[in-house]
């Protein structure tokens, strides 16, 4: 049997290309050809395009995922799912990720790849009990990253714990594009060895090295690889589809898909990135490699974040102090990996920790609720003086950060009662608050001006 492939150009490729920025209507001008190329899955949803549809599109993204349904007969849709974050950027209650998921698979969602960004599997159960509750495929990503405890053996006993809690494949996530071609080969042998789950592969060529290192996971026996069409491959997005089919064109990994219909999406794919390129969306930067994330081992948005944070204040003649300063954030923390939010929060700590010419003067909140165990167990010990100056004596939080928030979901319907007409308008609610209500009154009442929001407490957490 050939390699597997899931193409991401629909969700992670214009992600990581031009902000997540495709319409619908670009999309659904390429789903009939990418529905019938023979690809294991489509990636269409989750990650950022739900905020993205609401906040700059003014499109509803179920909507968008019920039209690409009804257009998708032959290819599974999948999702990516931040675990208890759902697609924010806090912890939901249990009835919320619930629902969430529910409502997914109902509107169309065949898979659900969920992950936490500290590979805390706790904060996992929910989502992955609720996927499989509702009948979908619930396949778990581990997010890959360097330190000294994230070794071989790590992701191994990882995986054991992941197939024990009922995940239908595993995915190993590497956000940041700095898994080495002999690195994957001996990750992807043990795994194979250790466990009898699928497992697939999605990488970053931000580095330039991601081709290499998805021919050595293919040796390796991995069993699909995450590809975008050409047009919205590379960069730092992931390798282009077309290649790796003529690459192994023949092989036993030959992944067999319809080359005519490939080309066809391009075709219609690269008019639209024409446009994106021509009007700025689309950063011919994005496009090129950047191997120097393989020294700082930092994701690509997140170089450019710091920059632009340090643009802001003036003072890029301090990047390369931040650059070696987040090294040295990310030890003091346990080595969380930089994923989306500790990526974030990492990067403005070490902004923070250069600007001010004192280390952890000043701290974000969310600094503060990671270091009170708010965002689950961190890989490594977090180092002791650092968690005494931040947050002094306060209690630590031992168990899943979730077990102590009261149901929410009634609350928000109730909340949002005179705006929703669904319960998919309520998770949009619950998600995304003052962006939903705008985006819900604009979409129902377009004349009425949106009414302020008040923020509602999501932590009922007493420390
Ligand atoms: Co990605």
């Amino acid at each position: 049997m050939g390699v597997k492939i899931v193409d991401t150009a629909l969700r992670d490729g214009h992600q990581s290309l031009i902000a997540t920025r495709m319409t619908t209507d670009e999309i659904l001008a390429l789903v009939d050809d990418m529905d019938k190329a023979g690809y294991h899955a489509l990636e269409v949803w989750g990650g950022a395009t739900f905020d993205a549809c609401i906040s700059f599109l003014n499109e509803d993204p179920w909507e968008r995922l019920r039209l690409i349904k009804a257009r998708c007969k032959n290819t599974k849709l999948q999702m990516l799912f931040r675990g208890q974050n759902i697609l924010g950027y806090h912890h939901y209650a249990d009835d919320v990720v619930d629902m969430f998921v529910k409502k997914s698979l109902e509107n169309g969602i065949d898979i659900i790849r969920v992950f936490d960004a500290l590979n805390d599997i706790r904060n996992l159960k929910c989502a992955v009990d609720s996927t499989k509750k509702y009948g979908g495929h619930c396949q778990i990503a581990v997010s890959y990253t360097t330190s000294p405890v994230h070794t071989v053996d790590y992701y191994v006993n990882l995986a054991l714990e992941i197939e024990k809690m009922g995940a239908d494949s595993l995915c190993i996530k590497d956000m940041a594009g700095v898994l080495l071609p002999e690195a994957a080969y001996e990750l992807i042998s043990r795994l194979k060895k250790s466990t009898k789950l699928p497992i697939e592969l999605h990488s970053h060529c931000t580095g330039g090295i991601c081709e290499m290192t998805y021919a050595k996971a293919i040796e390796a026996g991995v069993d699909i690889i995450d590809t975008a069409l050409s047009p919205f491959s590379g960069g730092t997005s992931q390798p282009s589809t077309e290649s790796f089919c003529y690459a192994l064109q023949g092989t036993k990994y030959d992944p067999k898909l319809d080359i005519a219909c490939l080309k066809r999406a391009a075709d219609t794919l690269t008019k639209f990135k024409d446009a994106y390129l021509k009007s700025g969306r689309l950063n011919p930067k994005a496009l090129t490699c950047n191997p120097s994330i393989l020294k700082y081992q930092v994701p690509g948005g997140m170089l450019s974040n710091l920059m632009s944070q340090l643009k802001e204040q003036d003072a890029m003649d301090k990047y390369e102090a931040v650059l070696n300063e987040v090294p040295r954030v990310r030890k003091e923390l346990g080595y969380p990996p930089l994923v989306t939010p500790l990526s974030q929060m990492v990067g403005t700590q070490s902004v923070m920790n250069v600007m001010t010419g004192v280390r952890y003067k000043m701290v974000p909140k969310e600094i503060k609720d990671y270091l009170h165990g708010l965002y689950g167990a961190a890989p490594a010990p977090v180092d002791p003086e650092i968690r005494k100056l931040v947050i002094g004596d306060d209690e630590v939080i031992t168990y899943r950060p979730a077990d102590k928030i009261e149901p929410q979901f009634e609350m928000y319907k109730e909340k949002y009662k005179d705006l929703v007409r669904s319960d998919e308008d309520v998770l949009t609610c619950a998600l995304f608050k003052q962006k939903a209500v705008k985006f819900l009154t604009e979409k129902y009442a377009p004349k009425q001006e949106a009414k302020e929001e008040d923020e509602v407490i999501e932590f009922s957490l007493t420390l």
